[in-house]
């Protein structure tokens, strides 16, 4: 019989005795004895190690209930095997092993291992595509996912004349100013149920459900509403006083998936909808509207609003004109051309550090 195996790492919610620890030990063994599961549970510090083995359906059903336990947080699925022909921990329908109490230098060496992986994860988690996580932390294996036809709202946002930017500011001022940035449009979106695609350097593609399109567009207005914010608060020479972003969004078909060969694998959009909203946002210069979205993207909005109509439009490349349209509300106009903020930013000759 094909099994399947999972190895995750998570963090301790709230301090645990060596009783409670063992509460969980003695619960996993009658139940997986039950269910025909195996495995090994490591724990130190803080950090949950586990590893559980067994046939597919019945590994699901322990590891929903897992992720639910509000001992832990952080789940980070290592490894999802699946196919496996043999067992690894057959003796043991889960052995609890309490690194903490030992000294013997094998497992000081396996807790340091632990250690390392836990903060190595840590880190890359950050690096990685929100959809492949969520994928992971499900137990399913990546890899083994296809990519699919879906319809998607998609966002591009990026900063007015970060190349100015870039070529006056000193490269720490310049990371912080992106910071800012990221920070703001990054919490806009994940707040209103979107996720990050991609961070493109100066900027970053988001994308978020049909369904959710007024939420894309609120989240669009706040990125604008905070900078213009970030903005009013910086004195003279500070370069948040420079710091504008152009939103471009469109809505359609879109293939969605880990895209690549097996050496390097991205998690992407493409379509469409990707072009388009790319587009829409180097519009947003020309038409001196910080947000300009397309009627594919209007027509699932149901939120009464007002809109403009800012006329037509015809991409590079493309035979059809889109209709364009932005928020006709003074925080979303730039007070400011493209050329003469290029010049504010040149004429800061002594930039305050951030
Ligand atoms: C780190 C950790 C590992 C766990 N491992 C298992 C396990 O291998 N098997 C299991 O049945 N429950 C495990 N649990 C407990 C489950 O989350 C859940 O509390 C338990 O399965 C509920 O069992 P019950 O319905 O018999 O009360 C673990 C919990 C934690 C915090």
């Amino acid at each position: 019989m094909d099994m399947k195996r999972l190895t995750y790492i998570s963090n301790f919610s709230q301090p645990l005795a060596r009783n409670e620890i063992e509460r969980i030990g003695e619960v996993s063994v009658r139940n997986n004895a039950r269910d025909g599961l195996t495995g090994a549970l490591f724990c130190f510090h803080d950090v949950f190690y586990q590893v559980i083995e067994g046939e597919e359906q019945a590994i699901e059903r322990c590891y929903s209930r897992i992720l639910k336990d509000s001992r832990h947080k952080d789940i980070f699925c290592l490894k999802v095997e699946q196919g496996v022909s043999s067992r690894m921990y057959g003796d043991w329908a889960m052995k609890t092993v309490i690194l903490e109490e030992s000294g013997e230098a094998i497992l000081v060496a396996l807790r340091n291992m632990m250690d390392g992986l836990s903060s190595t994860h840590r880190i890359l988690e950050r690096y990685a595509p929100a959809e492949i996580l969520q994928t992971m932390q499900k137990g399913r294996n990546p890899l083994s996912e296809n990519s699919s036809m879906t319809e998607r709202v998609v966002i591009f946002a990026d900063i007015l004349a970060s190349t100015t930017l870039t070529e006056v500011l000193p490269a720490e001022t310049m990371a912080l100013l992106l910071a800012d940035y990221y920070e703001i449009a990054n919490a806009a979106i994940v707040e209103s149920g979107g996720t990050i695609s991609k961070l493109t350097g100066d900027g970053l593609m988001a994308h978020f459900e049909t369904g959710k399109a007024d939420s894309a567009l609120d989240a669009s207005i706040r990125i604008i509403h905070r900078i213009n914010d970030l903005r009013s608060r910086a004195e003279s020479h500070d370069p948040r006083k420079f710091l504008y972003s152009g939103i471009g969004i469109s809505a359609g078909r879109v293939l969605e998936g880990s895209i690549g060969s097996d050496l390097r694998k991205d998690y992407t959009l493409l379509g469409d909808p990707v072009n388009s909203a790319a587009r829409l946002e180097s519009v947003t210069r020309k038409t001196g509207h910080a947000i300009v979205f397309d009627s594919r993207f209007r027509s699932l909005l149901r939120k009464e609003r007002t809109l403009k109509k800012l006329g037509r439009y015809l991409p590079k490349g493309k035979t059809d004109q889109l209709q364009i349209f932005t928020i006709p509300e003074d925080a979303i106009k730039f007070h400011i051309t493209s050329e003469s903020l290029r010049k504010s930013i040149q004429s800061l000759s002594e930039p305050a550090r951030l």
